[in-house]
C-alpha cells in the first residue's frame, strides 16, 4: 500500500488544517497520510490492514479517519468533538452562494442551541411510531414498482426501483403532487451530491442551481401550507415553526431541504447494496428470505453493517484527542469511520462474514448517535424492509446481470453504480 508519508510537527496543510503528530516517546511510527486514490481503491483492505496498528489515519486533505469501533462510537457525542459547521466547505474555497446558505442554515451542520431549535420541529414527526404508520404506503409503492416491471424480465435496480422508493415516500410526506415527483426527485439527487466526497468544482454550478430550485420549491410548499393548512406533516411543521418563532424563513426552508438531502441518496444506495449483497451469495439466501420473511429485518441490518451506505460521520476536534498514543490535533476535521468500525473484530465476530444470524443491537451504529442521530432511521429501515420484501415475494429467481455490485467511496455517503437485475 502506498502512503503519502508522515509528519510529527503541528504544522498545517494547504487547506489550513493541522497535520498528524504523535505523543513524544509513545509511538515511533506516525499514522500514515493516505491519498484519496489509495483510500478509494480498496477501503476495506486499507482499514483492515491499518486498524490494528493505528487508531486513525490522516487523509491528504487533512481529515483524520478514526478506525476503531471503541473510539468511533463514543467520539460521535464526545465533548472533545463537535459537528462540523462550515469548515469543510470553506476549506474547499466556498464562502458564499447557495451551498453556504444551505450548510450554514441546516441542522445537519450546526451545534448546541441552534441545532436543537432546528431539529425540534422535525423530531416529533419522524418518531418510530409515526413512521410505522407509513409502512403500508411504502409497501404498496414497492409492490407497484415491481408489478410495473414484471413483464420486462429485467430492470435497472438503482434508477428504476431503489431511487423511487425514498424519493416518492418523502414527496408523499411533504404532500408533493404526484405529477411533480420526477422534478422533485431529480432536484433531490442533484443536491445530495454535496454530501458525498466525490463532487468537484465542475459539479458546483449544477449543485448550486439544484439547491436554489429545491429551496424555492420548498418555500412555495411552506407558503401554501401556511395559507391552507392540511392534516399532514408539512402543515404540522409550519405550525410548530411559527409557534416557536425561533427560525428565520431561510432556516425553515433549509430544514426541509436537509431532510430531503439526508433521506434520498443514502437510502437509494442502501437498497441497491442490500439487494446486490444478497444476490451475490450463492447459498440460497434469496430463496430463504422468501420462505422466512422474519429474516428480512436481519438482512437490512447486516447489509448496513457489511457495506454501509454512509461510510463516516463528520466532526471537528475542539481539543487535542489522544488515541492509543497518537494525537488528533485541535481544529482538525475528523471522520468517524462507520465503514471501518462496523468491521472491527474487537466488536464483531468474523466481521468479514455476511451473516444474517449475527446478533444486532436495537440501535444500528450506521445511523450515528447523540444529538445528531439520524432522524430518518425508522423510515430508512421501513423503506429497505419493504423494498426487499416486494422483490423476494415476486421475483424468486432474481439474479444480477453482467455488471456486479460496485460501491464507490471510503467516507461520507457512498455512491453505487447501476445494477441491472434479471428474472424469467
Ligand atoms: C440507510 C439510510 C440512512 C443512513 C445510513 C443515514 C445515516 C445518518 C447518519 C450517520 C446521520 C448522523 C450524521 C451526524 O451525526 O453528523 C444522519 C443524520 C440525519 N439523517 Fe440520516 N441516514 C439514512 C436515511 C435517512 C432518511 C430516510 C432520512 C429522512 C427522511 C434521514 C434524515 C437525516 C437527517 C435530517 C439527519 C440530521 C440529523 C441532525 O443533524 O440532527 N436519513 N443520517
Amino acid at each position: 500500500m502506498k502512503h503519502c508519508g508522515g509528519s510529527r510537527t503541528r504544522s498545517r496543510n494547504k487547506r489550513g488544517f493541522p497535520v498528524t503528530m504523535s505523543l513524544p516517546g509513545r509511538n515511533t511510527v506516525s499514522p500514515p497520510i493516505l491519498s484519496f486514490a489509495t483510500l478509494n481503491a480498496a477501503p476495506h483492505e486499507v482499514y483492515r490492514e491499518l486498524r490494528p496498528e493505528f487508531p486513525f489515519v490522516q487523509r491528504e486533505d487533512g481529515a483524520f479517519l478514526v478506525l476503531r469501533a471503541h473510539d468511533v462510537q463514543p467520539l460521535v457525542s464526545d465533548p472533545r468533538t463537535r459537528q462540523i459547521e462550515t469548515e469543510l466547505i470553506r476549506a474547499r474555497g466556498i464562502t458564499d452562494g447557495p451551498v453556504m446558505e444551505l450548510v450554514s442554515n441546516s441542522l445537519l451542520f450546526s451545534n448546541g442551541e441552534t441545532h436543537r431549535r432546528r431539529r425540534q420541529p422535525l423530531s416529533r414527526c419522524f418518531a418510530f411510531r409515526m413512521m410505522e404508520g407509513l409502512r403500508a404506503n411504502v409497501r404498496s409503492l414497492a409492490e407497484a414498482l415491481v408489478t410495473l416491471k414484471l413483464g420486462d424480465g429485467e430492470m435497472k435496480l438503482r434508477d428504476d426501483y431503489a431511487a423511487s422508493i425514498p424519493a416518492i415516500t418523502i414527496a408523499a410526506i411533504l404532500g408533493i403532487p404526484r405529477s411533480d415527483v420526477p422534478l422533485f426527485t431529480s432536484m433531490a439527487y442533484r443536491v445530495s451530491k454535496i454530501l458525498t466526497t466525490s463532487w468537484t468544482r465542475e459539479d458546483l454550478p449544477d449543485i448550486e442551481l439544484a439547491i436554489n430550485d429545491l429551496s424555492s420549491y420548498v418555500a412555495t410548499l411552506i407558503d401554501d401550507r401556511r395559507k391552507h393548512p392540511r392534516a399532514d406533516f408539512l402543515s404540522d411543521y409550519v405550525a410548530s415553526v411559527d409557534e416557536a418563532a425561533q427560525m428565520s424563513a431561510v432556516e425553515a426552508v433549509m430544514q426541509i431541504v436537509s431532510v430531503v438531502l439526508g433521506g434520498t441518496d443514502t437510502t437509494r444506495a442502501a437498497i441497491v447494496i442490500m439487494v446486490g449483497l444478497l444476490l451475490d451469495r450463492r447459498d440460497g439466501l434469496w430463496q430463504a428470505l422468501h420462505h422466512q420473511p422474519a429474516m428480512v429485518a436481519a438482512a437490512v441490518l447486516e447489509s448496513l453493517r457489511f457495506e454501509p451506505a454512509v461510510a463516516s460521520i463528520p466532526r471537528l476536534a475542539v481539543e487535542d484527542i489522544s488515541l492509543d498514543g497518537h494525537v488528533i490535533p485541535r481544529g482538525s476535521p475528523v471522520l468517524l469511520s462507520t465503514m471501518s468500525s462496523l468491521r472491527d473484530p474487537d466488536v464483531f465476530l468474523d466481521p468479514g462474514q455476511f451473516n444474517l444470524t449475527r446478533p444486532q443491537g436495537k440501535w444500528h451504529p450506521v445511523f450515528g448517535g447523540g444529538e445528531h442521530r439520524c432522524l430518518g432511521e425508522a423510515l430508512a429501515r421501513i423503506e429497505m424492509e419493504e423494498a426487499l420484501t416486494a422483490l423476494v415475494n415476486s421475483l424468486l429467481d432474481l439474479e444480477v446481470g453482467d455488471q456486479k455490485l460496485n460501491i464507490r467511496g471510503h467516507a461520507g455517503i457512498r455512491q453505487v453504480d447501476e445494477l441491472v437485475v434479471r428474472w424469467r
